[in-house]
């Protein structure tokens, strides 16, 4: 793909400015305000070196670039070198390549040979998967396809709960109250319910508490009894979880989770030991990170079983011998912000110096404004299948309304409701805590999943309706591309234009929303075209060019949500 910033560079590089060509690559910017050029060259940084205010120095710049077929106009105002790239000359080399690119349009190599591994998603099992859940599954696997799409060999790991003291409360209850039957038909509200119970029950009597941790105690020592138990509320507990994830169309590399770094725990405590890092503290073992205001990390109860944070400093560690990861990422709600800092301050104190590349991703909470919409409250838990299920009827019926005959209705339902909710997700600064309402998600008109799909269903039509022929031509850009050379046009093809930076931006961010952003402003643009210009004229020349236009949108509306983990339909 052509890229304007380095042949602005190559005309701006001179060895009187003191700089070589890549850093006035990367000084180059995109002007907010388009009157201002399509990318300007700022030039304070040079007053200092070259002595002069930096208003001249951005005169002489623009004195020396040429006008030609690249640059229509080049301007100094103020301290800024404004560019203005020709717009046949963009649309001719950008079009094109969108079109002979196809699906690699938007991806690139810089992550070869680099391992990256995504934690996400990581329920508990025999809790329910709800609606928080949901953020760290669709944040992470987006965050999982923008790696892969920079080239990198990404592991996404589900580090399920699947240990712990609480384990211990559930195979008593379930010794106590439980029926296969019903386990079967609904685990995890059913073992919720036995959970729930065990606690009212251990309020009137405390032994049964005692009972729960000689329960769990029996587990890490393998008890038979204990480990069929806990083997059987997994199981099925996956299979609900996977049932979801199907809905979502996400998969997983690893499904180690807690109960896979048992056995490492010791070696661990032991190492901790020899670097005299744990004390003992009301006979727990903690290390103590007072020092750096974080309070003490608990090791190891007094009753010698291991804690979340003990399991991820393994987990780390394992990951580190088995992967050699570039990054370790976590995408994890923000209310563990804690946990992740005092795990990190552990492993630094370790003498881990790879603990810089461990990343907490962290994100806001998510609330309900309508919670009585959403049928299957138990407790404060909303269920994401409900959810999901929800989403896709509500959408079924706005599409009927729509459109009584539209063929596959459920097929196209659950893209599109699956995709809005997915969308929604994505669509805000990850930190951000926000409120779920059901008439954002599926607003056809809004920054929403339903709009951009839409707009690549109308992209579909068009070229549906047009000739093989024309098809073919405007895909080998046999064509005259100063017809896209219109406001609409112009300001499109730009976008497109941005389309790898903006992945790479929202990689490197962790941020999937810079590209949902884009996504949406894609969206708008091309339907403002859509209004703008006649797109199926007469002339001939004219009317393939315009169909490149709508093919290249097509294709990176296609492949923009697929790094967002969401379908794009043909026909909605
Ligand atoms: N199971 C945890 C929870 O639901 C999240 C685990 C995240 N991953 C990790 N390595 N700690 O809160």
């Amino acid at each position: 793909m052509i890229d304007y910033r380095d042949i602005i560079a190559s005309e701006i590089f001179s060895d009187e400015l003191g700089l070589s060509k890549d850093e006035i690559k990367s000084m180059i910017e995109i002007p907010s305000d388009e009157s201002m050029g399509d990318f300007a060259f700022p030039c304070f940084r040079l007053a200092k070196t070259m002595r002069k205010s930096p208003q001249i120095i951005a005169a002489d710049i623009a004195e020396k670039i040429s006008v030609c077929n690249i640059f229509y106009k080049v301007e100094q105002v103020n301290a800024y070198v404004n560019v203005f790239i020709n717009p046949s000359h963009i649309a001719e080399n950008v079009v094109y390549e969108i079109n002979k690119l196809g699906s690699e349009y938007g991806k690139s190599e810089i992550g070869q040979g680099k391992n990256i591994i995504v934690d996400f998603s990581s329920p508990n099992i025999a809790k329910p998967f709800h609606i928080g859940h949901i953020r760290s599954t669709v944040i992470g696997n987006s965050i999982c396809k923008l790696y892969e799409a920079l080239g990198y060999n990404v592991i996404g790991v589900n580090h399920l709960g699947d240990y712990g003291t609480q384990f211990g409360k559930m195979i008593v209850a379930y010794r106590k109250w439980g029926k296969e039957e019903e386990l079967v038909k609904e685990p995890i509200k059913t073992l919720l319910g036995y959970y729930t119970k065990f606690h009212e029950e251990a309020e009137k009597d405390p032994s049964l508490d005692d009972e729960a941790r000689e329960a769990f105690v029996r587990l890490e020592e393998g008890c038979e009894e204990e480990v069929e138990l806990w083997e059987k509320f997994r199981e099925y507990s996956l299979e609900e979880f996977n049932r979801v994830y199907k809905m979502l169309g996400i998969t997983f590399d690893s499904y180690a989770g807690e109960s896979f770094y048992s056995d490492k725990i010791p070696a661990v405590v032991e190492e901790l030991k020899n670097k005299n890092l744990l004390e003992e503290s009301q006979g727990a073992q903690i290390v103590d990170l007072e020092e750096y205001d974080l309070g003490a990390a608990m090791i190891m109860k007094s009753d010698g079983s291991s804690l979340y944070v003990t399991r991820d400093i393994a987990t780390a560690i394992y990951r580190k011998n088995t992967y050699n990861f570039a990054k370790n990422l976590y995408v994890v709600a923000s209310q563990q912000n804690l946990h992740f800092k005092q795990w990190k301050k552990v492993l630094n104190l370790m003498g881990y110096d790879w603990e810089k590349d461990c990343i907490h991703v962290p994100f806001g909470l998510v609330s309900l404004e309508d919670g009585e919409i959403l049928s299957t409250r138990k407790g404060k838990v909303i269920f994401l299948e409900d959810l999901l299920k929800n989403a896709v009827a509500k959408t079924k019926d706005i599409m009927l309304e729509k459109n009584p005959d539209i063929p596959e209705i459920d097929t196209i339902s659950r893209e599109v409701g699956i995709g809005a909710v997915i969308f929604q997700e994505l669509s805000n600064n990850r930190i951000k805590d926000y409120v779920f309402t059901w008439d954002k998600v599926l607003n056809f008109d809004g920054e929403t999943g339903p709009y951009v799909q839409y707009t690549h269903v109308r992209a579909s039509g068009i070229l549906r309706n047009s000739t093989e022929d024309e098809i073919n031509k405007a895909k080998e850009g046999t064509c005259d591309y100063s017809y896209l050379s219109g406001e609409s046009a112009f300001r499109l093809i730009k976008l497109l234009y941005r389309v790898p930076e903006v992945i790479e931006d929202a990689a490197n961010r962790y941020e999937p929303s810079i590209l949902t952003r884009h996504l949406v402003e894609i969206s708008q643009l091309f339907n403002k075209f859509y209004h703008d210009e006649h797109i199926l004229v007469d002339n001939k020349d004219e009317r393939i060019a315009k169909l490149s236009l709508v093919m290249a949108t097509k294709i990176v509306i296609a492949n923009s949500l697929a790094l967002l983990g969401i379908n794009a339909p043909e026909r909605m």
